[in-house]
């Protein structure tokens, strides 16, 4: 069947769709050799903001001191990630070629996923808990933090926030990360979801923002300074809001 039938009964979200997937056909071809870093950070950030959105959605299950396996084992999770992958980004995780940077920090990326999500077991399948402390922030934190690690300093990537929000003091942003916030995601006229980069010095940097959707006001919604399930005191953010970053750095290549 030709796609042009199909555009014919799908509507206006079916078009986009569809010109996603003819767009990125060229496009991935063009970058398959060497993915350029604006490729790579938009890549890497899409792909753990898709693996906390299963944690995300299974919050509830999480938190259900009856339910004993929650049904997020490792595969699970990456499966559903890379589902979730490819509805935000129109298209499936890229085959990069084999032994390139880009590559490599896939792999990186799928097996710190896979590993927070092993050594998580325990905690999300306990009964007569409710709440565990396994929250969407702490999953990127952990997959982050084990990410950079695995790529030794060639690619580092980090959960942060604006400074007033801070709740863990190892997201505290930096003085480029700080700024990006005060110049460029706040600002009335920003566009929304827009990511932000440049170059400093030799080190190219990369942030996407993150807004406060219906499920995050529970703990970072109103009354401002009442305490939340986990303890800790709500920010008082309205939906939509601007909640974070997710922030990406590649030193120059060698
Ligand atoms: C159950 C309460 C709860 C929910 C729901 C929740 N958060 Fe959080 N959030 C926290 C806690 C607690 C931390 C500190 C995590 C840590 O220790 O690393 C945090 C940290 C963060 C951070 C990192 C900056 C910091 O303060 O250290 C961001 C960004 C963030 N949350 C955004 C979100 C977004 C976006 C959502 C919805 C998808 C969400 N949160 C849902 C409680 C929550």
């Amino acid at each position: 069947m030709s796609s042009t039938v199909r555009v014919g009964k799908c509507a206006g979200a079916g078009l986009a769709v569809l010109f996603f997937l003819l767009a990125s056909g060229v496009a991935s071809q063009a970058y398959a050799a060497d993915a350029g870093e604006e490729e790579l950070a938009s890549e890497l950030t899409v792909l753990l903001r898709s693996a906390r959105l299963v944690i995300s959605d299974n919050q509830a299950a999480i938190n259900d001191p009856g339910k004993g396996d929650k049904g997020l084992a490792p595969d699970k999770v990456l499966s559903q990630a890379r589902e979730n992958y490819k509805k935000a980004a129109g298209k499936p995780l890229s085959n990069a070629a084999a032994g390139s940077l880009q590559a490599r920090s896939q792999k990186a990326m799928l097996e710190s996923i896979g590993e927070v999500m092993a050594k998580n077991q325990a905690l999300i399948n306990e009964t007569g808990k409710a709440y565990k402390g396994f929250l969407p922030a702490v999953f990127a934190r952990q997959v982050a933090e084990s990410f950079s690690a695995k790529m030794a300093g060639e690619i580092v990537v980090k959960l942060t926030a604006p400074k007033e929000l801070i709740r863990n003091r190892t997201n505290r942003p930096d003085e480029w990360e700080h700024s990006v916030f005060v110049q460029q995601f706040k600002r009335a006229d920003y566009v929304k979801g827009k990511p932000y980069f440049q170059t400093v010095g030799s080190t190219f940097r990369y942030m996407i923002p993150e807004y406060y959707g219906a499920t995050c006001l529970q703990c970072h919604g109103e009354p401002k300074g009442e305490k939340d399930i986990s303890g800790g005191l709500k920010e008082g953010a309205k939906l939509g809001d601007l909640g974070g970053a997710l922030s990406l750095s590649i030193p120059t290549k060698k």
